[in-house]
């Protein structure tokens, strides 16, 4: 007989008792919820899919009279399920004993906000984080986030954003994992992993919304709000995968969009949310609207009326509905008049009591109002460390010639020029409603660890200072006073350190941009400075790929920093004196000009991709075809060698791809080996490349490292007209390289 290592059988024997401890959790919570669903009125069922936002201060007296006393009313008898906008444990508290205390049956509520990228302590805007490709960092950095929310009475993040867009004029891709879909999935799952924890009723866990479902990020033309069509394929292999990889992670949770999908309101589609998430995906979590986009199928031309809206919502499998009340107002009615199948609400509560369920706040709705918990949490010194380090890795080195940086520490004469210098509150980036204004460390203040006598000027005016979350940012493009005094510092100093880039508010929602330079006079001011010390590093700040295209031709050293959240300056200062190897990576394609937007590296090959100099070829008359830098791109205070490309496809299932790594520079650096395929004929045309892997690694100063990649059928299929994932026989291209565009390649036989 064939006996099994002890080892393993303890492994298999342990699994099988975690298993068997789940499935005797999920029937209880399923027995815990039959037993309420058949005690609840319909009104009550249709009240947990009713979410409000938060009106009023929870600890005052009762509001009287207007919208506010209804919210308080329904509250009072159970027809509210869920709040948002509400924080704080005196807060929470005090309306869940509202509900618990006063309605009938005594549903705890959950409670909802956005806590994008941490709650008191930032991290860096999500976008930033994704240029770290470090998921253990990524996931730490939502555990983070989670750990605070939760000691304010917050129970749910509508995070991650997990929409794909190659679009770089739409505000909200500060807010997600970028173009690729690949490395957009591996971060979904990292972020809800970090959300949700191991154990979802521990009092520092809370429940994770995966957004906005779905193809938002591809609104036309990058206007908000905008209508998005797409054919079947990019929305089956590009835009779907992420939301499939957050519900494999077993999201709780997944929010609809404001867009229009090929004609269809997502919010109002039964296939999506029904056919795909629920049927096919079997998502156990529940699906909420986005702020009111249950109305909003009334302006798109949808619905005719409230009513018609809420019928069309609940239909579709919308559970719950996000502050607009159509499904308060007439859901009853709408079953009551054979509109509206019962049953589909009872799968909804189902699914909302769930959630509530598993947060363990049937037993004890107040778990998350612990104020010395609040207290104790908030600002935590580990926390700053953690975001500390989480912004250190989301900088990417976009140029470095004769490598200028790292800075010396004894460096001689520094001026440093630009507004965003002395800004405590734009580099915490947008998405930040739980935070307090100015508590970022701003670059000078980090500087001043490694130099007490640099200079500085800050140039001409750019943002208004009370810029934030709900106003557009102001942009100076007129006054050039502070101009002069600037290039004045440039011209007696060895070195120029120019911070410039973006406000934090202009990117994030309701924020697209048709011009991607640098705001109001900055471009000016460097061209001015260059002009007399041209020996400049640029630090970029920004919420989205910029078209720095001048900067990058005339700037020898670039570092790309975004908004890195609390600890900025710090970072940003480690980095540029070589305390710091920086290694991040572009998650999103930076373009030469806004035209040539979309523009990402998995794009299609084109009948004609090339027949120069013929002039009948898919091009530009006036604009280069590559990037400014590409997807994946980022350099290192050392270099990399890549050689040895070899596959070994002899067991099709698992087929086998190395490359050997080389330092071959002076210092320690972390490298991100990136995997990428082809396939090159198929019956759905397939992009010229497509990620399909990557390694971080870190190599000491001269040493090599033989990374190993196993590519199986998930890798290598797609999903054809049917809708159905095939893997079809053929050539594949493999290229491996440190981004998208300087790779080796080779090639095998899938039979
Ligand atoms: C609208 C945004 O689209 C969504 O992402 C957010 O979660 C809700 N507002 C709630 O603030």
């Amino acid at each position: 007989m064939k006996r099994f290592p002890a080892h393993i059988l303890i492994f298999s024997i342990s699994l099988w008792f975690h298993n068997a401890e789940i499935m005797a959790q999920q029937n209880k919570i399923d027995k815990q919820i039959d037993d309420l669903l058949q005690r609840m009125t319909l009104e009550e069922k249709v009240g947990q899919m009713n979410q409000y936002n938060g009106f009023w201060d929870a600890t005052g007296p009762a509001p009287q009279g207007g919208n506010a006393a209804v919210k308080y009313e329904h509250l009072k008898k159970g027809w509210v399920g869920a709040m948002l906008n509400v924080t704080g444990t005196e807060e929470v508290r005090k309306l869940q004993k509202l509900v618990v205390e006063e309605s009938r049956l005594g549903i705890p509520l959950l409670f909802g906000y956005d806590v994008i990228h941490g709650y008191k302590t930032l991290a860096p805007i999500p976008l930033a984080e994704a240029a770290s490709w470090d998921m253990e960092a990524i996931e730490n950095s939502a555990r983070i986030a989670a750990i605070e929310a939760s000691s304010v009475g917050l129970n749910w993040t509508f995070a991650p954003m997990v929409d794909i867009s190659r679009d770089p004029r739409w505000g909200r891709v500060m807010e997600g994992g970028g173009e690729d879909t690949y490395l957009g999935g591996q971060i979904a799952k990292a972020r809800v992993k970090g959300f949700q924890g191991e154990d979802l009723s521990a009092p520092n866990t809370i429940a994770a919304c995966a957004k906005h479902f779905a193809a938002y990020g591809f609104a036309e033309a990058g206007k908000e709000y905008n209508t998005v069509d797409i054919g079947t394929s990019t929305l089956f292999n590009t835009v779907l995968p992420t939301f499939k990889a957050a519900v494999d992670a077993d999201v709780k949770s997944v929010m609809n969009g404001f867009n229009i999908l090929n004609g269809i309101p997502v919010t109002g589609d039964a296939f999506l949310q029904r056919e795909v998430l629920k049927e096919k995906w079997a998502l156990q979590g529940l699906v909420v609207s986005d702020w009111a986009s249950i109305a909003e199928l009334v302006p798109h031309g949808f619905a005719e009326d409230m009513k018609h809206a809420a019928e069309l919502g609940a239909k579709a499998g919308s559970d719950m509905e996000m502050e607009s009340g159509s499904y308060v107002a007439h859901l009853v009615s709408n079953v009551k008049e054979g509109k509206v199948k019962e049953s589909l609400i009872d799968d909804a509560v189902r699914r909302i009591l769930r959630v509530k369920f598993e947060l363990g706040l049937f037993d004890d709705p107040y778990k998350y109002c612990d104020s010395a918990r609040e207290k104790e949490k908030l600002y935590h010194p580990d926390h700053k460390e953690a975001v500390l380090e989480m912004a250190k890795k989301s900088i990417v080195l976009l140029k470095n010639e004769n490598n200028i940086l790292p800075l010396a520490k004894n460096q001689g004469k520094i001026a440093v020029i630009g507004e965003l210098a002395d800004d405590t509150n734009s580099p915490l980036g947008s998405w930040r409603l739980g935070s307090d204004n100015n508590t970022a460390v701003s670059f000078l203040e980090g500087l001043k660890a490694y130099s007490q006598d640099f200079k500085y000027a800050p140039g001409p005016k750019v943002f208004n200072k009370d810029a934030n979350f709900l106003q557009e940012v102001e942009v100076n493009a007129t006054d050039t006073s502070g101009m002069e005094e600037a290039v004045a510092l440039a011209k007696e100093s060895d070195v120029v350190l120019m911070v410039l880039g973006e406000h934090g508010f202009q990117s994030g929602e309701a924020r697209s941009r048709t011009n991607l330079n640098l705001p109001g006079l900055q471009l000016d001011l460097l061209k001015a400075v260059h002009e007399v010390n041209p020996n400049i590093v640029l630090i970029v700040m920004n919420g989205r790929p910029l078209t720095i295209t001048w900067e990058a031709e005339n700037v020898p050293a670039i570092l790309e920093t975004w908004q890195l959240g609390t600890q900025t300056g710090n970072a940003i200062a480690e980095v540029l004196f070589g305390d710091y190897n920086p290694s991040g990576k572009l998650p999103m394609t930076f373009p030469r000009s806004v035209g040539q937007i979309p523009i990402y590296y998995n794009h299609f090959n084109t009948g004609r991709p090339n027949l120069e100099p013929n002039v009948f070829w898919s091009h530009y008359s006036d604009e280069q075809n590559t990037p400014l830098f590409p997807f994946g791109y980022g350099l290192s205070y050392t270099q990399f060698e890549y050689s040895d490309l070899e596959i070994d496809s002899s067991d099709q299932s698992a087929i086998k791809v190395n490359v050997t790594v080389k330092n071959s520079g002076s210092v320690a650096g972390e490298e991100v080996v990136q995997l990428y395929i082809r396939d090159k004929v198929a019956s759905v045309t397939r992009p010229v490349k497509e990620l399909k892997g990557f390694k971080k690694i870190l190599l000491e100063a001269g040493d090599s490292q033989k990374i190993a990649f196993t590519l199986t059928d998930a890798e290598l299929g797609f999903f054809d007209h049917n809708y159905e994932f095939v893997v079809e026989p053929g050539m594949f291209e493999v290229m491996i390289g440190t981004n998208s565009q300087d790779v080796l390649r080779q090639s095998f036989e899938k039979r």
